[in-house]
């Protein structure tokens, strides 16, 4: 199977992208990492792509054309998905027009509600009795695209915000996959 070249945009910790690195190694996968992208030098992700030599680019978004950079390094390795992992910044309307490709986010979240940050202590707040992530196209609106997939679970009313992060967390791990089969489902 010829397998489309995928990037992901990391700020933090990287557990999502160490999950897709991990599966994106089955043969039957349909996208391989060829670029992982951070805005934070330190993020942990970066450790784990330099150890498995994957391509990695640390972006200064102080500048400001670095969005410029970053599609130059798109473009220069036939990237055709984006895949938003913890990514702490908003992509500007001109990136999503310059690319042209597909982008897909993960959102803590069951989307349209609890949409940008401070997820978990919001849903707490509301005693939401459901919860879950959300897999989704980006578009122009913060976590507005068109949903590709959710999971869901129960709260427990016992569950503090660490606890709800790490059960979200878990299916955040099945979901992102899933949404990127299902993308590449009849291709
Ligand atoms: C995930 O929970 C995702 O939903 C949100 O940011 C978090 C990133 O976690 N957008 P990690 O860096 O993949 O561990």
């Amino acid at each position: 199977m010829v397998k489309k070249k995928a990037c992901v945009f990391i700020s933090g910790k990287g557990t999502n992208l160490i999950n897709l690195i991990r599966k994106s190694r089955d043969y039957n996968f349909p996208i391989s990492i060829n670029l992982v992208i951070s805005n934070n030098n330190n993020a942990p992700g970066i450790i784990y792509a330099k150890k498995n030599n994957i391509p990695f680019l640390i972006i200064n978004t102080k500048f400001r054309n670095y969005e410029y950079k970053i599609l130059r390094e798109l473009k220069r390795k036939r990237i055709s998905i984006i895949c938003l992992a913890g990514y702490m910044k908003i992509i500007s309307r001109n990136f999503i027009k310059k690319f042209g490709k597909v982008i897909i986010n993960i959102h803590p979240s069951l989307l349209p509600k609890f949409k940008g940050l401070n997820t978990f202590s919001r849903i707490l707040q509301n005693k939401e009795k459901k919860t879950g992530c959300t897999v989704h196209y980006v578009n122009e609106k913060l976590d507005g695209g068109n949903i590709i997939l959710k999971k869901k679970f129960f709260v427990n009313p016992r569950d503090n915000e660490n606890e709800l992060k790490l059960k979200t967390q878990k299916l955040e791990y099945l979901a992102f996959p899933e949404a990127i089969i299902r993308i590449y489902r009849y291709h």
